[in-house]
């Protein structure tokens, strides 16, 4: 069954039931709501090593340094490099801010103990977890998505957008989404991704197709939401799916100007599975809400036992979507 609902109607919206919860979030929402605190970490150890940091490039380092939600306090980051290789340590430091370098320089030499250490790696390497799975180790994200449902709904009821357009799939992975617009009809999906595992995991997808769609419908780019590589009004439709925040650095008002700027008027903007705490944001910019609901179990089912999520019996999605019309949304 599928629904479409308003949220003044949806009041049977919990958090157990709450619509599909962006992949970001999973470790933070399993861990919540439990009296066992051991219990999320024990689900969600992190394989990461102070080290891994040398996979991002200067833009990528850059642009996690300057991105509110993402970076550690300077002190965390000084102190989480005591002890590092001279090759990380100068990488943080050259893409740091000028202005935040002489206090990065005091806070390393500060003589602290190695739990201090320790325990600011930690803080660190949670932070950045999802941006160390995206570039270090690609292939688990794959094998994470791989397993989990992207509700039937989205794209069928997308469909009358999508037939015969153009499109972006703005962080777009290794192309879960961009896939399903192709299946859906779409002429044309552009798939902008940061990460250049991802992006080599799709290319390696569309090479292993036989030519012609979809594998030649798909043409992946590396780009951000506040730097999309396409010209002016060149798609119908953008659309981001489980990536879209409203967070400065994931999205935000610098990366809604680049959608609006490169949907033609007329066009949509669509952000699938949208953060529950950026519903405002959204609606104020905006954007309608629609709710899709299925009866029947949907569920994440990984092959990696320690990622194992089974979602509510009634399972709610959430899409988000805007008409640009003159280039203004509403
Ligand atoms: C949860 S994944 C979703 C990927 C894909 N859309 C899917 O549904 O499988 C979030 C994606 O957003 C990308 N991302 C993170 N920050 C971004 C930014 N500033 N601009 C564009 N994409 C970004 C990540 O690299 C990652 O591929």
């Amino acid at each position: 069954m599928l629904l479409d609902v308003s949220p003044a109607q949806d009041t049977s919206t919990n958090d157990a039931e709450a619509g599909h919860v962006p992949s970001q979030t999973f470790p933070r929402l399993i861990g919540e709501g439990r009296s066992d605190p051991a219990w999320g970490a024990e689900l969600f150890e992190n394989p990461f090593s102070i080290e891994d940091l040398l996979v991002f490039d200067d833009a990528a380092m850059q642009h996690m340094l300057s991105t509110e939600c993402l970076r550690p306090t300077l002190e965390d980051l000084a102190w989480s490099l005591h002890g590092a290789s001279k090759a990380l340590v100068e990488s943080i430091r050259d893409n740091l801010p000028l202005q935040e370098r002489t206090q990065f320089e005091t806070e390393l030499s500060r003589p602290i103990s190695r739990d201090q250490v320790e325990a600011a790696r930690r803080r660190v390497l949670d932070g950045l977890f999802w941006e160390l799975t995206y570039w270090k180790t690609p292939e688990l994200y794959e094998e994470l998505t791989e397993g989990e449902q992207v509700h039937p709904g989205i794209f069928q009821r997308l469909e009358p957008d999508l037939r015969g357009k153009t499109v972006l799939d703005a962080g777009a992975g290794s192309g879960r989404a961009s896939f399903e617009c192709v299946r859906h009809g779409a002429g044309l999906v552009y798939a902008v991704e940061p990460s250049p595992g991802l992006l080599r995991i799709l290319e390696r997808k569309l090479a292993s197709l036989l030519t012609g769609p979809p594998g030649s419908r798909i043409v992946p780019y590396q780009g951000r939401f506040d730097h999309i590589p396409l010209e002016d009004n060149c798609v119908d439709v953008s659309l981001s799916c489980s990536a879209f925040t409203a967070e400065p650095g994931q999205g935000g008002e610098v990366g809604l100007a680049e959608l609006k700027r490169v949907t033609r008027p007329g066009g949509k903007i669509v952000v699938i599975w949208p953060r529950r705490e950026d519903y405002d944001w959204l609606v104020g910019h905006g954007f309608q809400y629609v709710v899709l609901i299925t009866l029947g179990l949907l569920s994440v089912e990984w092959q990696n036992e320690k990622f194992v999520f089974c979602l509510s019996e009634r399972k709610k999605t959430n899409v988000f979507r805007s008409d640009t019309g003159t280039k203004k949304l509403g």
